[in-house]
């Protein structure tokens, strides 16, 4: 039997809705005649619903209560196809990736960007916490992490090159070649700050998913323990951007260090899915390092190119054992057969993972970036690499132009990236995101064809 329950629209909706979500819901009808029937069993799917309007009343069924979010969202754009429609997402996964760790985002951007993506109906924020260049989440323990790896010496930053700087738009450099401001700066999230922007989000019906991007990417964390790191290097946290050749050493130590910091992880953010990151290791480092090669040998590997696997794979394990699901930077090379393939080539790069039995989110780089330029004549002083510009961000689709339609199952939606390299403000990131975010998010609700 449906349990039908009406719930308040409007001004005081999102309280309404808050309260729907732990099951306390009142019956009040809004001003403007909406009226939101929640039946919990009603066969309609997770965030799918059914609205009508009839007399001047507008009735919103839905199964749950994002579902009734999602309707409510739309009812406050004033976008309505038809009098009578039943919308639900083309994908489960509708994300953004904001790099915090570059630069520092106050708790408070946080807290209006997961507005900005609800609104849009995008339900992932997915934060990247830790790079070369910054450490952000307090590991009980480790807390050398945020001491020292929450803060750098300074960035480099666009505009005039440094004399015989490569320019960053005629050649591969990608502005890293810039001017150094020599300005320190940094910060770092404390576990309560972290747990607020997860209720504020889950009120919302969006899932924070954190990242720590581990075994390349982690100059920061090396910089606070020098022997996390291949060869113990005393190293400062990264004022430059581009790769280093910086990797996690291959031994106990670190291992214990990271089942302490996806322990931590697991314990503030309640979300199914972690992503560990695994992206761009310069091998090199562990070919070259004797004590890598005698562990990869120990651990019966065909060479130390095999750990970037490993380590994905004894995260991913432990995380399993927390009962959560690893996602990974997939670039060509499956990292784990448990683990989520989250692919930033290009087109359709993330095809061959399905073909090889991964799930995956697609977050296609030449469609997803937002710090890229947006135009060919962008003279945005925080944007980088190649132009994204918004026909091309409107093109974007989760499931790659292909021609095996048995695979589509695999691709579980995808997510668009704001990597902030050169955008130290929130001015600066919003410059970046809007309006190509707008255009993704549409994109992922609606699914679309190949056009
Ligand atoms: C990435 O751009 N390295 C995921």
């Amino acid at each position: 039997m449906t349990t039908d329950l009406t719930i308040v629209a409007g001004d005081e909706i999102w309280d309404a809705l808050g309260a729907a979500a732990s099951g306390v819901l009142g019956a009040r009808r809004d001003s403007d005649g909406t009226v939101c029937v929640l039946g919990p069993d009603i066969a309609l799917g997770p965030e799918e619903y059914v609205l009508r309007k009839e007399d001047g009343v507008t009735v919103v069924r839905a199964g749950s209560a994002a579902g009734a979010f999602r309707a409510l969202t739309r009812i406050r754009r004033g976008d309505h196809p038809a009098d009578v429609y039943r919308d639900a997402p083309a994908h489960p996964w509708r994300g953004l990736m904001l790099d915090v760790a570059r630069w520092f985002v106050p708790v408070e951007e946080l807290i209006v960007l997961i507005d900005q993506l609800a609104a849009r109906r995008l339900n992932v924020l997915h934060l990247h916490l830790t790079d070369d260049q910054g450490w952000r989440i307090p590991i009980p323990g480790w807390s050398r992490l945020t001491e020292i790896g929450a803060w750098r010496d300074g960035t480099t930053t666009r505009g005039a090159p440094i004399e015989g700087a490569p320019d960053p738009r005629a050649d591969d450099d990608w502005g890293h070649g810039h001017r150094h401001d020599g300005v320190r700066h940094g910060g770092h999230y404390t576990r309560a700050d972290l747990e607020r922007v997860v209720a504020y989000a889950a009120e919302r019906f969006v899932t924070v998913v954190p990242e720590i991007d581990l075994p390349g990417h982690m100059q920061a964390a090396i910089a606070a323990y020098p022997q996390l790191g291949v060869g113990a290097p005393d190293l400062p946290v990264a004022t430059r951007f581009g790769l280093g050749p910086n990797l996690l050493a291959p031994t106990t130590e670190v291992e214990r260090f990271i089942g302490d910091v996806l322990d931590e992880v697991c314990d503030i953010f309640p979300g199914t899915h972690v992503h560990v990151g695994g992206d761009e290791p310069r091998l090199e480092t562990w070919r070259q390092d004797p004590v890598s090669i005698a562990r990869a040998a120990e651990l019966g590997l065909p060479d130390t190119d095999a750990l970037r696997r490993w380590f994905v794979d004894i995260a991913a394990s432990r995380l399993r054992g927390r009962g959560r699901t690893a996602l990974y930077w997939y670039d060509g090379e499956v990292l784990s057969e448990e683990a989520i393939a989250v692919s930033w080539l290009a087109d359709d790069g993330g095809v061959a993972a399905a073909r090889r039995g991964a799930q995956v989110i697609t977050a296609d780089h030449t469609r997803t970036y937002l710090n890229y330029f947006a135009r060919d004549d962008d003279t945005n002083p925080f944007a980088c690499g190649i132009v994204l510009d918004e026909a091309r961000a409107a093109r974007f689709r989760a499931v790659p132009e292909m021609t095996d339609d048995e695979l589509a199952g695999a691709f579980l939606g995808g997510q668009a990236q704001l990597w902030t390299e050169y955008a130290p403000h929130r001015e600066a990131r919003e410059s970046l995101l809007f309006p190509r975010l707008d255009l993704i998010a549409e994109a992922l609700w609606n699914g679309g064809s190949h056009p």
